[in-house]
């Protein structure tokens, strides 16, 4: 294709007509016809192709035939003889190819247009002439040309007409010549040897005349006529005397040409054309060689014109081809960047498009894992509560094997939302300081045992991790392997570090990754194989979670032989990092577990508490009446439950009771969990109780908001049974760890506000401790709080009522007192505020196991 639009442009666009010429023979009469055609044709832009038949007919007519075979545009043929030519002319003719004869005829009206001089005028005008020169009387002898050729019966008809006039000439012969000098000197001599002594000689052409010339010996007394008048033949021959005269007999190849052309142009042309001559003797011959001269002279520099134009042409051309060879490479590169940017404009919508469906992947499925997590709390909390009760094994293995699927189903949907968090960037990292080794080995408990599970460490190793995070990854990571291995496989966990680093790795010998699909893995809804049932966000979570940490996942794997998953983090974090992961062990029930002797502590101090007041009062707040019915189920045995549906009846609830500790929803209509926080602590009389937060929406961010608002402790649906009452338990447990700190020490509560409210009080007694009238309405008066609210506060703060609490300090300073000064013990008493020495005494021994006198 190319390399015809190359032609097709190098050509200019239009073919160049290919016209072809049939010469009957060859000679110079000939060769300045050819030369006129060539130099006409290129004025035209035609190309023209020639032959010679060397004067034999048949020749020329298997020379026509191929022209025709090859499909010329058009043929000008001068024929040898006028009938045996005839049949080609006519199939050329017939073929549909344009023909012009020239010079000579056939005997066939099958041409397209003739174009020659007229030769019997020829004939005519050059019998008259002899016998003019004869005046009328004397033998002539004619040669005539090729028998059968037209010019030679032409010329003979007018010659034999016009000397007809004259009966005292007589034409002794007319042999022929056969148009060659030769030809005509043969005849003359035949003639000579026949005792023929003519007048005149009429050579049909002046190659003949002179060859006549020659055979009679070159005579002074005999005239000889030809016809062509060359100036390289009968010309000078006039002017040397050899000739009398001659006849012009004119070429005229441009005439030719332009007859070519008008015909294959489709334009008006004149079927036959008669070319105009005229006679040369010794009058004009000279002028006549001097014209021809200066032609000569001019075709020769229009020659020279030509090869140069020949040149340039050349150059032009090639320079040409090289413009178009640029021209067509640059719609090549146009192409091809007009390819390769469809192609981008192409792969950047799919991207797009596949970012677009991975994302709304993710809103999907973080939508549907929100949804599923209060009743996935639900399931799992009843559940849970059943395993508690006394059944029969076949109960117990339903029962657990539910458990193990709604543990599953808890995973999938915090996979699912971490992932969401950490992509959206609203993840903080909460790092801790803990020995990973230890803490994976306790993660690793919860596994089943229907796989070889080994587990290696050097021993402990201290990371600053999140621990929440990297419970997470080794989840998946050995869940992964369980997936990819067949019971009874092997799967080795282990935990080293190298190079600041912290390496925890899985290995397994399960079925492998096809190679083509490593480079995948860890992408998101990446799924290795078809059979696994996973969504393809588990190793996308652990990639994400080694980042956030400054480190990275890696994965090696041969195909039938298992594959290993390398998490590096490195050993410190940057950002901030918390002492203890007590806070993060609140995410994890295995975490949890292993923190169970704590528990177990908090649960007896409750229980002590229990002893010798009324059970604590619990508000749980949720707008959804199953959680409420739920958690209050969970609590209602050691504590008393109020309930609320949103934060502002919450709110009203709680500064009218005072509860010990509230449960609290974050997402609520009217008030939500976080507003209600900040209020519950921004009142006096409330600001003291607990609180923990409760919400589907999980995660640090919220967790962190959850602080903010003051609240003391947040857990995340679905939440266990165990995680929640023992933060109960321990939240209540460190009130009473408050109270013993307090009485220990007459120290001060764990937060400012609280703090705050313990110096005013202590501030006042301290004041009036004399005072035995001072009562809890005057304190309460003086603080703002009623005589219920001040109970409620003091108690919750310290463990003591607010009247137990003046005495203790009544007591405390009776001690110091006694220590240090000389007054006596009722002087003591009295100073302290107690109005009678004897109860003094009693009180004293109560709270310090001796008498006021002994020890001083
Ligand atoms: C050339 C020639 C001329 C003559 C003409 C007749 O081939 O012989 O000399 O005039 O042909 O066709």
């Amino acid at each position: 294709m190319l390399g015809t639009l190359l032609l097709a442009a190098c050509s200019g666009g239009e073919k160049a007509p290919v016209i072809a010429v049939s010469q009957c023979s060859d000679d110079i009469w000939r060769t300045k016809l050819n030369t006129e055609l060539s130099v006409a044709a290129r004025f035209h832009g035609a190309q023209v192709r020639f032959s010679s038949a060397d004067d034999n007919s048949a020749r020329q007519m298997a020379q026509i035939r191929e022209f025709v075979a090859e499909g010329v545009d058009l043929l000008i043929i001068s024929p040898n003889q006028a009938n045996t030519i005839t049949p080609a002319v006519e199939e050329a003719f017939d073929a549909g190819i344009p023909v012009i004869l020239f010079d000579r005829k056939i005997d066939s009206d099958k041409y397209t247009a003739f174009i020659g001089a007229d030769n019997v005028e020829i004939g005519r005008m050059l019998g008259q002439y002899l016998a003019d020169l004869l005046s009328g009387e004397g033998e002539v002898v004619e040669i005539q040309g090729l028998e059968g050729s037209s010019p030679a019966i032409d010329r003979h008809r007018g010659f034999v007409e016009a000397i007809q006039a004259f009966p005292d000439i007589h034409l002794v012969a007319s042999p022929y010549g056969g148009w060659l000098e030769e030809g005509g000197r043969k005849a003359m001599a035949e003639l000579v040897a026949q005792g023929v002594r003519p007048d005149a000689v009429f050579g049909q052409n002046d190659r003949m005349a002179r060859g006549a010339y020659e055979a009679l010996g070159r005579p002074a007394d005999v005239y000889f006529v030809g016809v062509d008048a060359l100036p390289d033949g009968g010309l000078p021959d006039v002017m040397d005397g050899v000739l009398t005269a001659s006849y012009l007999y004119p070429t005229r190849g441009d005439l030719v040409m332009d007859l070519a052309i008008d015909i294959l142009s489709g334009r008006e042309y004149a079927r036959e054309t008669r070319l105009e001559s005229a006679l040369v003797d010794s009058h004009n011959a000279r002028m006549l060689m001097m014209q021809e001269d200066e032609i000569m002279g001019q075709r020769a520099m229009v020659e020279n014109i030509n090869s140069r134009l020949d040149v340039f042409l050349t150059q032009y051309n090639s320079q040409r081809m090289v413009m178009w060879l640029l021209l067509i490479l640059l719609v090549l590169l146009f192409a091809v960047a007009a390819i390769i940017l469809r192609y981008y404009i192409v792969t950047r919508r799919l991207s797009k498009q596949l970012e677009e469906t991975t994302a709304a992947k993710l809103a999907f499925f973080t939508n549907v894992s929100h949804d599923l997590r209060t009743p996935l709390t639900l399931v799992s909390g009843p559940l849970e509560r059943l395993l508690q009760e006394p059944l029969t094994p076949e109960q117990r293995g339903t029962l657990s094997m539910a458990r193990r699927n709604v543990d599953v189903l808890t995973r999938l949907v915090n996979n699912i939302l971490d992932f969401r968090k950490i992509e959206s960037g609203k993840m903080p990292l909460s790092a801790s300081r803990f020995d990973l080794s230890a803490a994976v080995k306790e993660w690793l408990s919860g596994f089943g045992e229907d796989r070889q599970l080994s587990f290696e460490a050097e021993g402990p190793l201290e990371v600053e991790a999140d621990m929440h995070l990297m419970e997470r990854v080794l989840f998946n990571l050995v869940s992964n392997s369980y997936k990819h291995t067949a019971p009874g496989g092997k799967i080795a966990v282990s935990v080293r570090s190298a190079g600041g680093e912290a390496i925890l790795s899985v290995q397994d010998d399960g079925e492998g990754i096809p190679p083509e699909k490593m480079p995948h893995i860890f992408e998101e809804f990446y799924q290795a194989s078809a059979k696994s049932s996973g969504t393809g966000i588990g190793l996308a979570l652990i990639r994400q979670v080694a980042r956030l940490h400054g480190g990275d996942v890696s994965a090696d794997s041969t195909l039938g032989q298992g594959s290993t998953f390398t998490v590096r983090i490195p050993l410190r974090q940057k950002g901030p990092v918390q002492k203890t992961p007590s806070d993060a062990a609140l995410y994890t029930e295995q975490f949890y577990d292993s923190y169970a002797p704590a528990d177990t502590r908090a649960k007896e101090a409750t229980d002590r508490l229990l002893q010798d007041e009324d059970r604590p009062t619990i508000l749980v707040v949720d707008d959804n009446a199953d959680i409420r019915a739920y958690i209050g189920s969970l609590l209602e045995g050691e504590y008393r439950i109020l309930s609320a549906c949103n934060g502002r009846e919450a709110l009203q609830k709680a500064s009218q009771e005072l509860p010990d500790l509230v449960v609290s929803d974050v997402m609520m209509p009217q008030m939500d969990g976080l507003e209600f926080c900040k209020a519950l602590k921004a009142e006096l009389p409330t600001s003291h109780i607990p609180v923990i937060l409760l919400t589907a929406k999980s995660l640090e961010e919220q967790r962190a908001e959850g602080y903010d608002s003051g609240a003391d402790a947040y857990i995340a649906k679905p939440f266990s049974e165990k995680v929640l009452l023992s933060r109960i338990g321990n939240l209540l447990k460190s009130r009473i760890q408050l109270k013993q700190y307090y009485l220990e020490t007459d120290g001060t509560a764990a937060s400012p506000k609280e703090n705050d409210f313990l110096s005013r009080f202590k501030t006042l007694v301290r004041e009036r401790l004399s005072d035995s009238e001072l009562s809890v309405e005057q304190i309460g008066a003086e603080i703002g709080l009623s005589r219920v609210q001040l109970y409620r506060k003091v108690k919750a703060l310290t463990g003591y009522s607010p009247v137990e609490l003046v005495r203790i300090m009544r007591l405390k300073t009776a001690d110091s007192l006694l220590k240090t000064t000389d007054l006596t013990v009722a002087e003591v008493a009295y100073e302290v505020g107690f109005g009678s020495p004897s109860y003094f005494s009693k009180c004293f021994r109560e709270l310090f196991g001796r008498l006021p006198a002994e020890g001083r």
